[in-house]
């Protein structure tokens, strides 16, 4: 279990002491060629408080057991690849600091649910981007500017959607939604996020199409805000706010 040690970085009198701590990690395994379930396999590792869950999972790797599998790319919180469950609340695991969970007892980490689990922490995303692909996530206008012409849009207008230009796709949003757990063809919040962001954006001319299709009976419609995605979101989007307001340009025929 969890021991806290002291170690001493350097020699002299100006040295500081920076504590470092056993900490337990109970993470759901599974192997798909072994595995008939997920079963919990704990591990001890010395952490500094600095430390974040994804530096405690590196060590594991590469230190004591090579076949520990997740993603990860930027470690920074950009590339929205390391979303898991850890102590049961979805976040990304290279933004959660241990000196933010409590270390006195088993720290649990397991993979998003609700999608597919293909081993350890890595769950299949290709239900995910498919809701994603479905809202189409991209600009379409109907018009082009003048050669040499930028589409012009004043402050108020960009203010609109810029809550929801900040999604990084990790995922944390719908896989935390009771909906989506019971029912995976709801598109989810993260692509009613996504839709969001184009339809409220003054530029584009297909407001309309992406209202019709989150009109269908997997769309806006299925959310019970419970605010778990507000929770969830490691970028801070007030992703309930946008399904309701995505929810109220139904009712109004337009954005
Ligand atoms: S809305 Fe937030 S939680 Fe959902 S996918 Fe985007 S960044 Fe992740
Ligand atoms: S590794 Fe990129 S967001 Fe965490």
């Amino acid at each position: 279990m969890t021991t806290a040690t002291l170690e001493n970085t350097s020699a002299g009198s100006a040295d500081a002491a920076i504590q470092s701590f056993t900490v337990t990690f109970l993470i759901r395994r599974y192997d798909p060629e072994v595995d008939s379930e997920p079963r919990w396999q704990d591990f001890d590792v010395e952490m500094y408080a600095t430390d974040r869950v994804l530096d405690a999972l590196h060590k594991i790797k590469w230190e004591q057991d090579g076949s520990l599998t997740f993603r990860r790319s930027c470690a920074h919180g950009i590339c929205g690849s390391d979303a898991m469950r850890i102590n049961g609340r979805n976040r990304l695991a290279c933004k959660t600091l241990i000196k933010d969970l409590d270390i006195s007892k088993p720290i649990y980490v397991e993979a998003i649910k609700g999608l597919p689990l293909e081993k350890d922490l890595v769950v299949d995303m290709e239900p995910f981007f498919a809701s994603y692909r479905e809202v189409q996530p991209f600009l379409q206008a109907r018009t082009t500017p003048e050669p040499g012409k930028e589409r012009i849009q004043d402050v108020a207008s960009r203010a609109r959607f810029d809550d929801t230009t900040k999604c990084i796709l990790c995922a944390a949003c719908t896989s935390s939604c009771p909906v989506f757990w019971t029912d995976g063809q709801y598109f989810g919040p993260a692509a009613i996020v996504n839709a969001h962001r184009f339809i409220f954006d003054s530029r584009d001319d297909e407001a309309k199409v992406r209202l019709d299709i989150l009109n269908d009976k997997e769309g806006v419609w299925r959310c019970r805000t419970t605010f778990n995605c507000t929770d969830a979101c490691p970028r801070g989007i007030e992703v309930t706010k946008a399904i309701a307001e995505v929810k109220q340009a139904i009712m109004r025929g337009k954005p």
